[in-house]
């Protein structure tokens, strides 16, 4: 994959999820022309060990499932190093899960956190944007999301209501100024990830992720998807007929037998 440079990034920005994988790499890419990057994540270590790295990146713990703690936060950063202009809402967890051995409180976890951690932010970020007429919200989901996969039954249908609620987002806030864009990454290779015990077509590294990230909203794009084969099968699979996609997905990826 050929990794493009990065691009120029103003003002002040807040990434989740910036304590590993995509949103670290994304914050070391950003902070190089930023104003100053606000990182989040819930390991505090982690975040000032990235804040060691560059003078411009601040550490901001906080759990993004906990509302009045993301307010709260929300409130610091903006004391702290002024309102907010772009918000990389990126904070995620997986499991692999069999529907069969479905877990309810994973489940529900993953839900709090990756779809109701970035309402959270929402909730603070969009009247704040209103008001000063401009701003950019940047959510992380996934090609997951497209269509049900097996084995992603905790998972997919966060990201999932990701992409609606972007699209939602779109429409809405687009007349007030404020600009908003979907990521839905293929497969990389995070923490996230490094446990995964199935081949991952075209999975590409957390930097070049980053860089691909920061390229597409450079050209200000709605959707940033990669990588670009994967991305377009991934596509293909979203729009063929269910009884195609259920032959495929039975066919290729999960035999009765598994
Ligand atoms: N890796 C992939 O193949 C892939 C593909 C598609 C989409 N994505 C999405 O990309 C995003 C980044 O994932 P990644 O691959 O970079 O994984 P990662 O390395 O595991 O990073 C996940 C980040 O989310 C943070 N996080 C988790 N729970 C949190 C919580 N309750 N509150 C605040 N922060 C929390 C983690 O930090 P703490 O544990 O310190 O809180 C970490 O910084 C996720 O939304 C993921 O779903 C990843």
């Amino acid at each position: 994959m050929i990794v493009p440079e990065a691009a120029p990034f103003e003002g002040h920005v807040w990434i989740t999820g910036a304590s590993s994988g995509i949103g670290r790499e994304l914050a070391r890419r950003v902070a190089r022309t930023a104003a100053h990057v606000s990182v989040s994540a819930r390991s505090l270590d982690k975040l000032r060990s990235l804040a060691d790295e560059c003078r411009n990146i601040s550490a901001h713990p906080v759990d993004v499932a906990d509302a009045d703690a993301v307010r709260g936060v929300l409130e610091q950063i903006r004391s702290g190093h002024g309102d907010i202009d772009t918000a990389i809402l990126n904070a995620g967890i997986w499991r692999l899960m069999d529907a069969v051995d479905l877990d309810a409180d994973f489940a529900r976890a993953a839900m709090l956190v990756n779809y109701l951690g970035v309402v959270n932010a929402l909730s603070v970020l969009i009247p704040a944007m209103r008001a000063r007429g401009r701003g950019h919200i940047v959510i992380v989901a996934s090609v997951a999301g497209y269509r049900g996969l097996p084995k992603s039954i905790s998972y997919g249908p966060t990201k999932a209501a990701l992409i609606n609620l972007a699209e939602t987002l779109r429409c809405e806030l687009e007349p007030l100024g404020i600009r908003v864009t979907l990521v839905n990454p293929g497969f990389v290779d995070t923490p996230m990830t490094q446990s995964n015990p199935f081949p991952m077509p075209g999975i590409v590294s957390a930097d070049a992720a980053a860089a691909t990230i920061l390229e597409g909203l450079r050209a200000r794009r709605y959707e940033i998807v990669f990588p670009t084969w994967f991305a377009a099968a991934m596509k293909i699979l979203r729009i063929v007929p269910n009884g195609a996609y259920f032959w495929l997905v039975r066919t290729f990826l999960h035999k009765p037998s598994q």
